[in-house]
């Protein structure tokens, strides 16, 4: 019964709705409300290993990568620990250097990608302790780790990853937070700013799905013929102008380049001109004043301007009139909402072109072969 479309026209469309429940599965039983506690056996079990750990170094392919981008990102800021992320199949091949000091995470939705179960192995073989964070159960890469934690998402049927993302971050932010307590780098006020507005994701995403579909529909009807897109985010919403750009290349066929918002004037600011949209991951955060200056620098130039915003954010509505709204979050928090509507984008533009979101050509859900 599980992987019925359930009414909806896609497997793709149905896991991005099902993102408010699968998230809070993800949640649950680890986010403890009345105690304001955080539980996660697997953490526990390495919770020496990763206070003394040299570093972090998170292994992962495609949509787990950006996953493990952010958490780069989070974990730095929070826990003060050093972080690197890796593609898997550059690491395995290039003789990195390990020591038993290492902590490795590897992201992975199936379980199964050679490249990150290689990349496991070799960082094992030098003494690292393996994290594994996974969605399918008694996978490889679940067997093969010294610890680890499952995302809930469910059975993920659509090719382009959408609810185990969510879910992967959920549970992310879930260790950086736990971590950063015990570690004792986190105030206890954005400890439980953090806390609250974590609980709460599976409402706001559920708001987004609720409120924001029509515009996210004008807007792919808007831009379905266009041959390239632009991507840009800055800051903790840089991994997921990557991811976006990364849904609409796989649904639609449709050449995205997601960039740092401020290296766009290295090379891609080359291309814009009227024909290109530009999608901005623009929330409300630290770097808001630059990035409204990035778009009014694409907006000089004739160039498309979408936008991701905070909810009643007037600046930025003033710029364009194509947005799409999120909730008001801790800007750590901001990312697993504003990938919402870029996962609805590339979707609907998908369609509009008539193409086979749940299968797209040439693309595989997991890729056991090199
Ligand atoms: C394939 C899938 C992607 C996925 C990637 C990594 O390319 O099409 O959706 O992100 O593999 O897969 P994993 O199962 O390791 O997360």
């Amino acid at each position: 019964a599980a992987i019925e479309k359930n009414g909806y026209d896609h497997f793709m469309l149905k896991e991005i709705f099902e993102q408010p429940q699968t998230i809070f599965d993800s949640l649950r039983g680890r986010l403890d409300l009345k105690h304001e506690q955080i539980t996660l056996s697997g953490l526990d079990k390495i919770s020496d290993k990763l206070q003394q750990a040299n570093r972090i170094i998170i292994v992962a392919c495609g949509t787990s990568w950006h996953a493990g981008l952010l958490a780069e990102y989070v974990i730095e800021e929070l826990c003060r620990i050093n972080v690197e992320v890796e593609y898997a199949s550059e690491f395995r091949y290039r003789n990195p250097i390990i020591t038993d000091k290492d902590v490795i995470i590897a992201i992975s939705q199936s379980g199964e990608t050679a490249d990150t179960l290689v990349a496991m192995e070799t960082a094992k073989k030098q003494g690292a302790t393996i994290f594994g964070l996974v969605n399918v159960v008694g996978s490889s890469i679940a067997r093969i780790s010294d610890a680890g934690a499952y995302t809930h998402a469910g059975p993920e049927i659509g090719v382009a990853s959408t609810k185990a993302f969510t879910a992967q971050l959920a549970v992310l932010y879930l260790m950086a937070l736990k971590l950063a307590e015990i570690k004792q780098t986190i105030s206890s006020e954005t400890y439980q700013v953090l806390f609250d507005d974590l609980a709460k994701v599976p409402k706001y995403v559920q708001w987004v799905l609720d409120t924001q579909i029509d515009s996210i529909k004008r807007i792919a009807n808007k831009y379905m013929d266009a041959d390239d897109f632009l991507y840009l985010g800055r800051g903790y919403n840089f991994p997921i102008a990557l991811e976006g750009a990364l849904k609409l290349k796989e649904i639609s066929y449709i050449h995205a380049e997601g960039y740092p918002a401020a290296e766009m004037k290295h090379g891609p600011i080359a291309l814009v001109d009227e024909y290109l949209p530009v999608v901005f991951v623009a929330t409300k955060d630290s770097y808001h004043e630059k990035i409204i200056s990035n778009m009014q620098e694409i907006k000089a130039r004739k160039g498309q301007v979408i936008a991701v915003v905070t909810e009643g954010d007037e600046v930025v509505t003033s710029l364009t009139e194509d947005t799409i709204a999120v909730p008001r979050v801790h800007e750590i928090i901001a990312p697993i909402l504003s990938v919402i509507p870029l996962q609805l984008l590339s979707y609907y533009i998908g369609v509009g072109r008539g193409l086979d979101v749940d299968k797209p050509r040439n693309l595989a859900k997991s890729v056991t072969v090199e």
